[in-house]
Formats: structure tokens, sequence, C-alpha cells
């Protein structure tokens, strides 16, 4: 088998190439990234598959790769909610564009296509009740970042409808582990405290997120281009919700800071309140269960991982935090 893996340099797709690699020596795979600030091209340091740098919303290079190809599996994407609402202009353009860009290549070359979305589509649930998203949920995004997400999977379904393309949706919830963005809120905070700084929590940390380690999502991933349905949607999700306080406690913990070492910032604004993902749908029709649902222990491997692995995330560390510096004053 062959696949064209989009944003293969970030912090998913690069966590689907390597464990692609080690689990599955028959995928033949080629990476396509356009490498924006967020991708780490050492993230596949090492990993010996084929690269081309060029964005998925080029149809020349997209038309080349996937020709050859036998599947495509969707994560290139502008992915950050505060940015976003910064400028949410480049997210219209990969999200949205760059999808129907990869819709029209699949669909006159006949390949597979596999698109990676986010629970973010259906907006946010009440604090404190057992609701939950399914895939029958209604779609209400709250940011820039998650319209432009909603916009592409509706792009998708319209394809299979109307040409018959032979795609499959996901929608996971929040990920973590190695190779993630020093922007993302877990290694923010670990990185912060590695560098000497005090973690930020955004207003009260009330704000809840239902986790999943990179590598339960990936195997789930493998489950649906396997065995998934054309045509359908599958929530990825392992049942790990806890609240942003929660988690900075145990980063405090893990890294032995006191409970009370952080600072708490301006809110984000139309944050959302609450993500849960119901994911009976694809455990039952594709025998997924996740394998590292202890999420305490997840996060004790994700920081050993950044404490090990100073050189990948220093040098956009200084960066990453200016830009924040810019938006947000201690209180
Ligand atoms: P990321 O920001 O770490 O990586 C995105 C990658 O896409 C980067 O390497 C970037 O260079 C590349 N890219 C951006 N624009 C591109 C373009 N026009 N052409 C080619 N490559 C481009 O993101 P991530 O966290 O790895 O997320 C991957 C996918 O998973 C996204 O579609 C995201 O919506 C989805 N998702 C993420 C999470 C999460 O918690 N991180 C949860 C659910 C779904
Ligand atoms: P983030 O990692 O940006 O993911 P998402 O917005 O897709 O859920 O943020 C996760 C949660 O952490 C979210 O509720 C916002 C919060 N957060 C902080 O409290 N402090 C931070 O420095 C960041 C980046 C996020």
């Amino acid at each position: 088998m062959h696949i064209v893996v989009t944003g293969g340099a970030g912090f998913i797709g690069a966590n689907f190439v390597r464990r692609t690699v080690a689990t599955r020596p028959d995928v033949r795979i080629t990476v396509v990234d356009a490498l924006t600030y967020a991708a780490n091209e050492s993230s596949l340091d090492g990993v010996g598959v084929e690269f081309v740098k060029g964005s998925i919303t080029d149809p020349a290079v997209v038309d080349e790769l996937v020709a050859p190809a036998d599947a495509v599996v969707n994560f290139a994407a502008d992915t950050h909610n505060d940015n976003s609402l910064t400028d949410p202009w480049p997210f219209l353009d990969t999200n949205i564009r760059g999808t129907a860009v990869l819709l029209d290549a699949v669909r006159r070359h006949e390949k597979r296509l596999h698109h990676i979305s986010t629970d973010e589509v259906f907006g946010d649930l009440p604090l404190g009740t057992p609701e939950r998203f399914t895939e029958e949920t209604p779609y209400r995004p709250s940011s820039p970042y998650s319209a432009s997400k909603a916009s592409s999977d509706h792009l998708v379904r319209a394809w299979v409808r109307s040409f018959g393309v032979q795609a499959t949706i996901s929608n996971c919830s929040n990920n973590y582990g190695p190779y993630q963005h020093v922007e993302k809120f877990i290694p923010r905070q670990i990185t912060n405290i590695l560098s000497g700084e005090r973690p930020k929590l955004y207003g009260a940390g009330a704000n809840v997120r239902d986790w999943i380690h990179v590598d339960d999502h990936n195997d789930a991933v493998w489950a649906i281009l396997e065995r998934g349905t054309i045509g359908e949607t599958y929530l990825i999700g392992a049942d790990g919700e806890r609240s942003n306080r929660e988690v900075l406690a145990l980063i405090l913990e893990a890294t032995g800071r006191a409970p009370d070492d952080f600072d708490t910032v301006p809110d984000r604004a139309g944050h959302d309140l609450r993500y849960a993902i119901d994911s009976s749908k694809l455990r039952r029709e594709l025998g997924w269960a996740p394998a590292r649902a202890d999420f305490a222990a997840g996060l004790r491997d994700t920081v050993d991982w950044y404490r090990e692995n100073r050189a990948w995330w220093e040098p956009g560390k200084a960066g990453t935090e200016a830009a924040y510096a810019r938006r947000e004053t201690p209180r």
C-alpha cells in the first residue's frame, strides 16, 4: 500500500508516520508538508520516508502525488485556535481550499481519502453534564479554526455524495504526546517549567478537554482506513475528560513543582467550555479501543520526552512565548 500523508511534519502526522513505519513495514509513505511555523522537519529524522515540501492548496503538487498512490490521509491544517483569532485567513486557505484541492485530485484519480477532523466542529458542551458528542451531533463551531474544519468536513461529505469519492472522516478529541508544538496547552506548560517560567492558565482553568494519547488516535485512523465504511464518520475519544486545572496539577506534580506555581492569564475569546466524545460507534463497528487510557502515566511519559528532547523544542520556544506575551498580561 502506498499512502500520501499530508501534514506529516506536524504533531499527529509525524507520530502517524513514525508509528506506521515501525509497525507496518509493507506500507510505503510519501509525506507532503508546506513546512509552516507549526512543522518540525526533525520530527521525521531517521524515519526514511519520501518527503515533498509543498502545499495541499497547490493542485499541481497534489495531482502528482495522488496519481501513483493508493490512499491519502489528510492531517495538513492550520490548527491553533488562538492564532485563528488573530489571523483567520491561513485557516480558510489550507483547511477549506486545501481540502477541496485534495478532494478534486482523489476524485479524478479514484483514490481513497481519510480526512482527519476534530471534535471542535460540534462547538462545546455545558460543564458537569453527562452529554457527549456523537456522530449525529449538529455542527456548531465557535472559532475560525473550528469553523474552517467544519467546512472541510462538509466538503468531504458533498464530494462523497455528489461524486462518489471514496472518503471517510474522523473527529478526534484533544491529542497529547511527543512532537507537539510548544504553542499548545500541555507542551507549553511543560516547556515553560523546563525553561524556568511559570505555566499560564487561561481564566479559572475550569474548561474541560477530552484527552487522548496520539498513538491511540493514530491506531484508530488505521482501523478506519482498513475497515471503515466509505462515506462514514467516526468519532475518536478515550474517555479522558479533565479540566485544564486538573491537567496542570498533574504536570506540576510530574515536574516536582508546587501546586500553586502558575500564572492565570486572560481567557481566550469565545473559549469553548467542554468537549467530550462518545466513541462507541468506532469501538463497536471497528473493534478499536485505546491502549493508553492511563492519562496520568501518558502525561508523565510526555513530560519525560520534553525533558529528554530539548533540542527539538528549544529553538521555537522564545518566539512562541513572545507571540503569547503580545496578547497576555499576567494578573
Ligand atoms: P500541527 O499544527 O502540529 O501540524 C499541521 C501540519 O500541517 C504542519 O506540519 C504544517 O506545516 C502542515 N501544513 C499546514 N498547512 C499546510 C498546507 N497548506 N499544505 C501542506 N501542509 C500544511 O497539527 P496537528 O495537531 O498535528 O493536527 C493534525 C490534524 O489533526 C489537523 O487536521 C487537526 O485539525 C486535527 N486534530 C488535531 C487535534 C489535536 O489535539 N492536535 C485533535 C483533533 C484533530
Ligand atoms: P489548546 O492546546 O490550544 O487546544 P484546544 O483549544 O484545541 O482545546 O488548549 C487546550 C485548553 O487549554 C484550552 O481550554 C485552552 C487552554 N490553554 C491554557 O489554559 N493555557 C495556555 O497557555 C494554552 C495554550 C491553552
